[in-house]
């Protein structure tokens, strides 16, 4: 059977800390739009799940639009029932604050900010995946490729697309990228020096090639 619908969540979470702050990251969501618009291009029938961006969602993609990682498990895992491929690239953020404010804290006010671990979504999908294909990223600053084939066993990935992070490549935004692909039969791909738009390509290729089930 062919992949015929493609689930993909984007964009960084944001977690609240009052109602005007929040933590999060530098995820820019270029990489998850890039794979829904090529996706989108292929034909395939397109849902993005994505944390707050400043890009357009591509056009003809059913576009979910969340803010913590708690809204984006819970749209992800309604989602994922109704797809054939889950591509996870969001940059879910690791914690959120254990007792957000419902009033703006005091600059004066003294704070420690307590923090509790958020789920994994990416293993919570792979753990009732049945037929379907999983796809997860990595990023990484060590052992690249021994982590990276860590968390496929782990999350019961079908492919993981690990990038290393060091001080001169900053990889977020629009940058050409150099990653390694492994899949779940021990098969690992280096690409060099690409874009996000032809890594979507790419993955893309690789992902289609997947039998479900
Ligand atoms: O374990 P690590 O965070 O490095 O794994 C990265 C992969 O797991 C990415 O595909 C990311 O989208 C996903 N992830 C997730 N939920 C989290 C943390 C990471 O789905 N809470």
């Amino acid at each position: 059977m062919k992949i015929k619908n493609i689930l993909i969540a984007a964009g960084p979470t944001r977690e609240r800390i009052d109602p005007v702050r929040f933590i999060s990251n530098y995820s820019t969501g270029t990489f998850g739009y890039a794979i829904a618009k090529e996706a989108k291009r292929r034909k395939l029938s397109v849902t993005l799940v994505s944390g707050p961006t400043s890009l357009k969602a591509p056009q003809g993609v059913k576009f979910i639009p969340v803010e913590s990682s708690l809204d984006m498990r819970k749209a992800v895992l309604a989602e994922f029932p109704k797809t054939d491929c889950m591509i996870m690239t969001a940059a879910v953020a690791d914690w959120r604050p254990r007792y957000p404010a419902k009033r703006k804290i005091k600059k004066k006010e003294r704070r420690i900010l307590e923090l509790v671990e958020n789920p994994d979504i990416l293993a919570q999908i792979g753990a009732r995946k049945k037929k379907r294909i999983v796809i997860g990223f990595a990023l990484e600053t060590e052992n690249l490729g021994k982590t990276a084939l860590k968390k496929l066993k782990n999350k019961n990935l079908d492919m993981i697309i690990a990038n290393r992070l060091t001080k001169e490549a900053n990889i977020f935004g629009d940058k050409k990228l150099d990653v390694v692909t492994i899949d779940k039969f021990g098969n690992r791909t280096r690409v060099f020096n690409k874009s996000k738009e032809e890594l979507a390509k790419i993955i893309l290729d690789k992902a289609l090639r997947f039998e479900l089930g």
